[in-house]
Parts: C-alpha cells; structure tokens; sequence
C-alpha cells in the first residue's frame, strides 16, 4: 500500500496549528517572572477549617472539649503551651524534660513535625503523643513556616483553653531559665496603658521598622503585591521565635487578609530576601495592638557573623556556665528565657550544666 501523501506544506501547517494552544497555554507563563512554589490548596484548605473552629471555640469563650486543668476559685491556672516547630530529631528533649519536670500542671506541649522528617529515636515521655495531625510540609523561602505555627497556634487554643502564653520554639532551641521564671514573666507582666485600660498580658515578640533589609524583603513578591493592605510603612521584621498571648493567637489564627499577601510566592530571582516567617507576625500584631507587644523577644541568638540567612550556631566546646550567663543578659525588661541555635551535640555539655546553672537562678 502506498504511504498517504503529505505535502510539506500540509505538514507545515499542521504543526503550526498544533503550536497556537501550546503558546497560548505557555505564553503567560513565559511572561511571567517565575516564582518559588505556591502553598498547595488543599493544604489550605485544611488549614482554614481547622482555623475556623479555633477561633469559633475562642470567641464563644467556651471550653467545649478542652481539658479542664488545675481550677483554682472556680477559673483554670494560666498555662503555657510549648509550641515546638520541627524537622528533626527533638535532639535536646531530654533537656526540655528537666525543665518541664514538676511543672506539668502549668505548660501543654505540641508538635509540629515536617511529615518527611525521619525521627531516629522515639518521643521522650513528655513529647509522646503531643505530635499534632495534620502537620504538613515546611521548608525555607516559603510561607509553609507561617502555616505551620498557625497550626500549631489554632490546636493548641482548641485544645486546652486554660492555655494562655504560646511560646513558638525549634528543636535548635534550649531553655535559659528554670520553667518557674519564665511563668512569673510571662504573668506579672502587664502593659500600663494609662488609666481606664484594662491590664492585659503582653505578647512578647521583637518588632523592629528600620532594618536595612525591609526594602528588599518588602519587593520579593514583586511591585505593589503587597498592596493596599500592607503598604511598606507598616511592615516589620523580627524573631520567628515568639510567645504569643492568648487574644493574640486568635488574632493570628483568624487574620486572612494579611495572609492572602504573605503567602503569596517570593520571585525566584528574590529567593535571598524570602524569609515572610519573620515578618507576617510582626507585621500583623504591630498593626492590630502595637501596644500590646514588648517589641522585643525572649529568644537570644547571635547573628554575628551570620552566613545565608543561618545565625551562628553553638558548638560543644562553647557550652559553658559563662554562655548561658551571656545568653541569658538583655537589653529589654527581662531576661533572655530561650536561646538558639545550639548544635545537636551540644546535648552533652548542656546536660552537665542543666542542674548547676541552666535551672538555677
Ligand atoms: C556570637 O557568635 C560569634 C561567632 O559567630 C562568637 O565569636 C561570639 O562569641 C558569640 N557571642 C556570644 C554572646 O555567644
Ligand atoms: C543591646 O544593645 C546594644 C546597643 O544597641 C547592642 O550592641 C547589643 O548587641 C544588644 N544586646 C543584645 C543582647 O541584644
């Protein structure tokens, strides 16, 4: 049988009308600057159902379900709930462990693991069972961090709602002080906002508006992405790492229009300026109740001599009493009550200081 024939020339057109939707379809994209990854939408989903029943139960002012804890003339003790952010080993649990010891009435614990984080040693007992469902994955130069601490911030309001400070950590993170101080820091203080204002907690979280690198930061989703909501004189930078009080943890829990801005994805180009985890927190809180924030954090680390966006991080041999002593030293009110970051072998040397000098005054 002959073959069909086909002149050149059909063949041609064919192809270049094949082309037409391959370029239609392509075109904007080509167009477009690239951008890093965007947050899946069924991550987002899940995450806004579970945020809404957060701040539901929250504003009810009702406990449906929670775990009741101590009660003391009729109204639960004040807790704080550990928030612990991970993609590792919980390297320096057993040293967590010490400090949670006797203390477990006051505190809650909650896990936020990375599901492709492989764990080689089994949860301490204080850990076990506190790994939250629904964990996602996290990873840097995207808003998957912010997700992950508001997850971790909406479970642990639904959980218990005798929990009133939310301290958001790292596995990198140590404690500096023995759990009783951190308590009475976090509840003897009250902001003195004049007569005729009611004394509330204040959330302790570094909030600073003159960094040099704010411009930069500001244009990595590119010109005017962050506008109306957040023109540049309102955004901020500070810590990750911060302890949120109670009203401010449904404000973050419920806050969407500030969201909509932070996740959207940083421009390839601008992967170095992508760090949204340290400025959606800041940004929000200063904007809601700047008077209800310290502006500066209880988490000590040393960005001297920082490299790619990493502080510097403690090896064994610098672990001494003299460290934590230097660690724990402030320029706010109060001490340093958590510092970062601390190599994973730094267990050791910590441990033999852990009585003697990290949980003791
Ligand atoms: C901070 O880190 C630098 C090295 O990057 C080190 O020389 C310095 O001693 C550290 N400061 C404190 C207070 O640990
Ligand atoms: C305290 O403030 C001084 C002066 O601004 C600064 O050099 C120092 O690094 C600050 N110390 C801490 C622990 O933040």
């Amino acid at each position: 049988m002959a073959p069909p024939y086909t002149s050149p020339y059909v063949l041609s057109s064919l192809l270049l009308l094949l082309s037409i939707p391959a370029v239609v379809l392509l075109a904007p994209r080509l167009l477009l600057p690239r951008t890093l990854p965007a947050i899946p939408d069924a991550d987002e989903s899940d995450d806004l159902a579970l945020f809404r029943r957060a701040v539901l139960l929250s504003s009810s002012g009702s406990g449906a379900g929670g775990a009741g804890g101590f009660v003391v003339r009729g109204r639960p003790q004040p807790k704080v709930a550990f928030l612990f952010l991970t993609n590792s080993d919980l390297v320096f649990a057993p040293l967590w462990e010490k400090f949670f010891a006797g203390h477990h009435g006051l505190l809650n614990l909650y896990v936020h693991a990375d599901p492709s984080a492989v764990l080689a040693s089994p949860p301490t007992p204080s850990f076990r069972g506190r790994f939250i469902s629904g964990g996602k994955a996290t990873a840097r130069a995207s808003a998957t961090l912010i997700s992950a601490a508001r997850r971790l911030l909406a479970t642990a309001l639904l959980d218990d709602p005798a929990n009133h400070f939310f301290a958001l950590l790292s596995q990198s993170c140590v404690p500096l002080h023995p759990f009783p101080t951190l308590y009475r820091t976090l509840l003897s203080d009250n902001n003195n906002a004049g007569a005729g204002h009611r004394r509330r907690h204040r959330s302790f979280i570094e909030i600073l508006d003159s960094e040099p690198t704010l411009h930069d930061r500001y244009y990595a989703r590119g010109d005017n992405v962050m506008l109306p909501e957040v023109p540049f004189d309102a955004f901020r930078v500070g810590s990750q790492f911060f302890v949120l009080a109670r009203r401010h943890a449904v404000m973050v829990v419920r806050d969407r229009r500030l969201w909509n801005k932070f996740k959207v994805p940083c421009l390839v180009k601008e992967k170095d300026s992508c760090y949204p985890e340290e400025h959606y927190f800041p940004t929000l809180l200063d904007m809601q109740d700047p008077d209800g924030c310290t502006k500066y954090t209880l988490t000590r680390v040393n960005w001297t001599d920082a490299v790619d966006g990493h502080p510097h991080t403690y090896q064994p041999e610098e672990v001494s009493g003299e460290l934590i002593g230097e660690l724990r030293k402030s320029n706010g009110t109060y001490s340093h009550m958590f510092a970062r970051k601390f190599a994973p072998e730094c267990l050791g040397p910590l441990m033999e200081i852990a009585d003697s000098v990290i949980l003791r005054d």
